[in-house]
């Protein structure tokens, strides 16, 4: 069996909720970002790759619209398409017909995770970890 890649553990995905994830997938010319999604609904995760098959980006970049107000449907923040959640087939918006990417997700004793993708430990994007503690300076009069 090829190797799992924890995303998360379940409990960080709430019902009714939609979280980003930046992974680090090894392509043809190295470490490239790759940004997924994992919604929940009625205690059913779901992973598509995050990319809108509009303009090509990311789904969240509006806060706070990456779902629609009910928890249904994964909504694109840019122009308001709205994605089925089970297929992830687009039924309104400019990208109406077309499909996320869905990832297989495998849930191992309470983790969310992915196989058979090859990813790396590194993002790639130099980003800050939110979780870090910022650096303190005290600094004299
Ligand atoms: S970029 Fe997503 S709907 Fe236009």
């Amino acid at each position: 069996m090829d190797e799992l890649f924890v995303i998360c553990d379940v409990r960080e995905v709430q019902e009714e909720e939609v979280r980003g994830f930046t992974l680090a997938r090894l392509g043809a010319g190295g470490t490239e970002p790759w940004p997924i999604l994992i919604a929940r609904k009625a205690g059913r995760l779901f992973g598509y790759e995050n990319v809108c098959p509009h303009g090509g980006g990311r789904l969240d970049t509006v806060p706070g619209e990456f779902m629609d107000e009910e928890g249904n449907f994964i909504a694109c923040g840019k122009h308001k398409a709205m994605f089925d959640l089970d297929t992830g087939h687009c039924f309104i918006g400019p990208c109406q017909g077309q499909q996320l990417t869905k990832i297989d997700l495998i849930i191992d004793e309470g983790d969310v995770c992915i196989t058979g993708v090859p990813l790396t430990d590194e993002d790639g994007l130099d980003i800050p970890d939110p979780d870090a503690h910022p650096e303190v300076m005290i600094a004299p009069d």
